[in-house]
């Protein structure tokens, strides 16, 4: 089995990307992307395709809703595809604000859509194209079947399967049932993903077939879920995971301000404080005097603070 770091929005960064390669993960994946905005050339979002040293193979992922945009934006991972091992669509996300303009999982309702969009992906760079979706826009309407067909159709080399439909968002039961008769029927190599966290969750989801899985919120407090699972030991101790994840912003915040000298990159405080809430809080999660930890975290503002907040708490 091959283990994943699924896409997340404001977290699966360049640093804790790293964090999970060096926790087990064989592979990672950016951020989501915006087409529109690569597009129209917006800097800040090419901050998203930035990798750091230390880190392993990274896929990057794109969403959008029209070939023209998708077709640039695949130009422009184009000029940096050393980076990366796969360029991927989203058509998965259920959120409105991506699915409005028509992109994300509102492509789930338009297989032929989804091949023009891969298409125009395909013929604009020279990396494996593939396609993360759900299997369908909810129980009474299984797209899954049509949009595999799309993508192997466009040439893509793969796609990872959300075991939802999209009316369930990130919730629900999976249908792993479902999950089975695609892996059966699929003409490509398909990625399960959907609420693995234990190696209970791990057996069912391998017992579909598939070769790979695709891990995101379990990974969010636990980097190192992957190489557990793997059945290794777990290369962090939380003090190490928060000590070196803290290490890895800074670093490429570093990078990020010799790289863009023209961009507005947040003072050293205030990147740690912002990357702070997203991701180092939740190392905390579920540990005695968390919630007194958080508190006080959220009044702090500088880098000295956190750091001796966090040495304090583990002392
Ligand atoms: C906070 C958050 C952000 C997400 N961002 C993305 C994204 O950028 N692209 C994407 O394809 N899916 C995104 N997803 C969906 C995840 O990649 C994944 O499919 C979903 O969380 C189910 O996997 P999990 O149960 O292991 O978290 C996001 C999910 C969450 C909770």
């Amino acid at each position: 089995m091959r283990f994943f770091l699924a896409p997340l929005a404001d977290f699966t960064d360049a640093p804790f990307r790293r964090m999970c390669f060096e926790g087990g993960a064989d592979l990672t994946y950016t951020e989501m992307v915006s087409a529109a905005a690569l597009a129209h050339g917006n800097s800040p979002t090419r901050h998203l395709m930035e990798t750091m040293a230390g880190e392993g193979p990274v896929a990057c992922q794109i969403f959008g809703a029209t070939e023209s945009d998708v077709a640039i934006a695949a130009q422009e991972v184009e000029k940096v595809k050393d980076r990366f091992v796969e360029l991927n669509l989203n058509a998965g996300c259920p959120m409105t604000r991506i699915t409005r303009s028509g992109a994300g999982a509102k492509l789930i309702e338009d297989p032929e859509k989804v091949f023009r969009l891969l298409k125009a992906i395909r013929e604009n760079t020279s990396l494996p194209v593939t396609l993360k979706t759900r299997l369908g826009p909810h129980p009474g309407d299984v797209k899954i079947f049509d949009l595999l067909n799309a993508a192997e159709k466009a040439g893509a080399k793969g796609v990872a399967v959300h075991a939802r439909f999209t009316s369930q968002m990130h919730g629900g039961p999976l249908d792993l049932e479902l999950l089975s008769e695609v892996v059966a029927r699929s003409p490509l190599p398909v990625t399960g993903n959907g609420s693995v966290r234990t190696s209970k969750d791990l057996d069912a989801m391998a017992a579909t077939g598939v070769k790979s899985v695709m891990i995101g919120r379990g990974a969010l407090s636990d980097p190192g879920i992957f190489a557990v699972l793997k059945g290794r030991e777990n290369p962090w101790s939380r003090f190490d995971a928060v000590r070196s994840h803290l290490k890895y912003i800074l670093e490429f915040r570093e990078y990020l301000l010799k790289k863009f000298p023209g961009d507005h990159i947040r003072s050293a405080d205030a990147f740690a404080s912002v990357k702070m809430h997203t991701h180092l809080f939740r190392y905390f999660n579920a540990l005695p005097g968390a919630a007194k930890l958080r508190a006080k975290l959220n009044t702090i503002r500088t880098l000295r603070e956190i750091e001796t907040t966090i040495a304090e708490f583990f002392k």
